[in-house]
C-alpha cells in the first residue's frame, strides 16, 4: 500500500454551536469529539497525522498535544499526550479547501495519499476508512469521496452526478431547489493522491455564498480536467454524522452512548435501563455487574465483577473491585474501592479516598484522602479528611475528622481496631492507638495509647424537678 498520510480540519470555529469552546473540543459521549477522529486515525497506523487549528488553537493543541499540557488540562486525555501529532495553523480560517492547502509545506513533497477527515465528523468507524482506502487504490482515483444517502440531507453538501458519475458538490447555501432534493451528500471525508492534490488546491476560487475556498469544489476541478474521480457510497449516514449545532452534539452523544451500552451488554453487564445510562467510552465494566438506571459511569473508571450499581449514582474516575455495592444516590470521583465493600446511600467520596475490602461506608459520610481499611466500618452521618484509618475500626454516627487548622491540613490516624463513639471530633494531628475507645460525644486534641478509653465530655448532672418546676413558672 502507498504511505498514508492523514489530516484533520479543526479550525474553524463552529459558528453554529454558538460556544466560546472551539467546536472540535465540544464532548460527545464524554470525549472531546476530535478525541474520537484522532482515535479512528490511529487505527490505520497512517505514516503521519496532522491537525489544522486556527480558532482558539491553543486550546485545541493542548487537548490534544503536548503531554505536561495535557496533564494539566487533566480529564480523560491526560494520560495520553500525543506529542507525535503535528500542528498547522490556518490563520484566518477561508474554508476547508484553504485548511488543507495550508499543509503543503508538511506533505506536498510526500508520496502516497492524504487521509482528510473532518474534526466534527467523530462517529466514523476505522473499518469503513480501510475499505475507503481499499477502494481508492482499486480504482487508481486521484480523489475518492466518502458519501451516504440520507433522507434529511439538509446542511450538507449534495453529491451531483452525471450518467451516475460524480462530477461536482455543491453546498446547501449554493444548491439550487433541485440539487437541495438530492439525498446523496458529501462525508467531508476524502481520499486524495498528493500528487496533483496541492497545484489543484492553488486553483480553487471563492464564488460562492460564504467567500471561501470549498475543498469539495475540488472534486469538479479534477473533473474538468478529467481526472478519476470515485464516490465510496455508504450504506447508511449514521457513521457520518457532522456536528455542526448542539442538537447535532445531543445526537452524536447518544449513538455513542448506545454503542457503549450495547457492548457492554453483550459481554455480560445487565443495564436495566440502556435510555438512562450514560457509561463513557473508556469506561470498563465487569461481567455480571448490574446497572440500575440513572447511573453515570465516567472518564476512566473500572468497574469489577458482580458489583451493583443502584440509581442514581455518579462515579468519576473510580476503581471498583469485584463485587462492591454503591447504594443510590452516591457521588465518587477519585475513589478506590476495595472487593465486597458497600457504599451508600447518600455517600460522597472525594479524591483519593480509599476503601478496604468489605469495608462499609453509609449514608452522609464523606470521604477526601482518606484510607479506609478492610473491615471498616463508618456508616452514618461522618467526615473523614485526610485521614488513614486500619482494619475492622469502627467509626460512630458523627464522627468528624478536624483536618483544617484555617491555614493547613493536618493527618488523623486511627489504628486497626480502634472503636470511635458517636458525635466525636477528632482534632488532628492526632492519633488513635490500636484497639483504642474513644467515649461518645468526646473532642479529642490529644493522642489516645493503644488499648486505652478516652473520654472528654464533663460528668453528667440530673437536676431532679426541673421540668415541673420550670412548666408550673410558665402558668403562673
Ligand atoms: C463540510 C463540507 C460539506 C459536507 C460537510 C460534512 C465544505 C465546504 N463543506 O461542510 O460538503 O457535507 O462538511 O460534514 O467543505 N475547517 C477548517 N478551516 C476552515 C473551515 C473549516 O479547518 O477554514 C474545519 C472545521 O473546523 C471542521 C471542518 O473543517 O472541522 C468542516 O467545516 P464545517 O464548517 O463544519 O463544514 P460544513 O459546513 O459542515
Ligand atoms: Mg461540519
Amino acid at each position: 500500500m502507498p504511505d498514508l498520510h492523514v489530516v484533520i480540519l479543526a479550525a474553524g470555529k463552529g459558528t453554529r454551536m454558538k460556544s466560546a469552546l472551539p467546536k472540535v473540543l465540544h464532548r460527545v459521549g464524554g470525549l472531546p469529539m476530535i478525541e474520537y477522529v484522532l482515535r479512528t486515525a490511529d487505527q490505520l497506523n497512517p505514516r503521519s497525522r496532522t491537525v489544522v487549528v486556527g480558532h482558539l488553537k491553543e486550546s485545541v493543541r493542548q487537548a490534544l498535544g503536548v503531554p505536561s499540557a495535557a496533564a494539566a488540562l487533566g480529564g480523560p486525555l491526560a494520560a495520553r499526550g500525543r506529542a507525535d501529532v503535528t500542528f498547522v495553523t490556518q490563520e484566518p480560517q477561508r474554508g476547508t479547501g484553504d485548511a488543507l492547502l495550508h499543509t503543503a509545506p508538511l506533505l506536498e513533497q510526500a508520496s502516497g495519499s492524504i487521509l482528510l477527515l473532518s474534526g466534527d465528523v467523530p462517529l466514523l468507524r476505522a473499518a469503513t476508512l480501510t475499505r475507503l482506502i481499499e477502494q481508492h487504490h482499486e480504482a487508481d482515483a486521484a480523489a475518492t469521496v466518502l458519501t451516504a444517502v440520507d433522507d434529511r440531507p439538509y446542511g450538507y453538501g449534495r453529491i451531483v452526478r452525471t450518467g451516475g458519475r460524480l462530477s461536482r458538490i455543491v453546498e446547501e447555501r449554493d444548491a439550487s431547489p433541485a440539487q437541495r432534493q438530492i439525498k446523496e451528500i458529501n462525508s467531508g471525508v476524502y481520499l486524495f493522491a498528493i500528487a496533483p492534490l496541492y497545484e489543484a488546491l492553488r486553483g480553487l476560487a471563492t464564488h460562492n455564498a460564504q467567500g471561501e475556498y470549498y475543498l469539495p469544489d475540488l472534486i469538479a476541478s479534477y473533473r474538468r480536467r478529467r481526472r478519476n474521480v470515485q464516490g465510496a457510497l455508504l450504506a447508511s449516514p449514521d457513521e457520518i454524522l457532522g456536528i455542526n449545532s448542539r442538537s447535532e452534539l445531543a445526537e452524536a452523544s447518544r449513538v455513542v452512548r448506545h454503542t457503549k451500552n450495547e457492548e457492554l451488554m453483550a459481554a455480560g453487564v445487565t443495564i436495566e435501563d440502556p435510555e438512562t445510562t450514560y457509561i463513557e467510552p473508556d469506561v470498563e465494566v465487569g461481567s455480571y455487574t448490574v446497572i440500575h438506571p440513572g447511573v453515570h459511569l465516567e472518564g476512566r473508571t473500572r468497574v469489577g465483577s458482580a458489583c451493583e450499581i443502584h440509581a442514581g449514582v455518579r462515579i468519576v474516575n473510580s476503581v471498583l473491585e469485584d463485587r462492591v455495592t454503591i447504594r443510590n444516590f452516591c457521588v465518587l470521583d477519585g475513589a478506590h474501592l476495595g472487593p465486597g465493600s458497600i457504599i451508600g446511600p447518600f455517600a460522597h467520596l472525594r479524591p483519593e479516598s480509599r476503601v478496604g475490602a468489605e469495608a462499609h461506608v453509609g449514608n452522609f459520610v464523606e470521604l477526601k484522602k482518606t484510607t479506609l481499611g478492610a473491615g471498616s466500618k463508618a456508616n452514618h452521618l461522618t467526615y473523614l479528611g485526610d485521614a488513614t484509618i486500619g482494619e475492622r475500626v469502627n467509626v460512630g454516627a458523627g464522627t468528624i475528622t478536624c483536618n483544617y487548622d484555617g491555614e493547613r491540613k493536618h493527618q488523623t490516624v486511627i489504628e486497626d481496631g480502634a472503636f470511635i463513639g458517636s458525635d466525636t471530633q477528632l482534632v488532628a494531628p492526632i492519633r488513635i492507638g490500636r484497639g483504642a475507645y474513644v467515649g461518645s460525644g468526646a473532642t479529642v486534641r490529644e493522642d489516645v495509647p493503644a488499648g486505652a478509653l478516652a473520654v472528654s465530655a464533663g460528668k453528667q448532672r440530673n437536676i431532679e424537678g426541673w421540668v415541673d418546676r420550670k412548666k408550673g413558672k410558665r402558668s403562673e
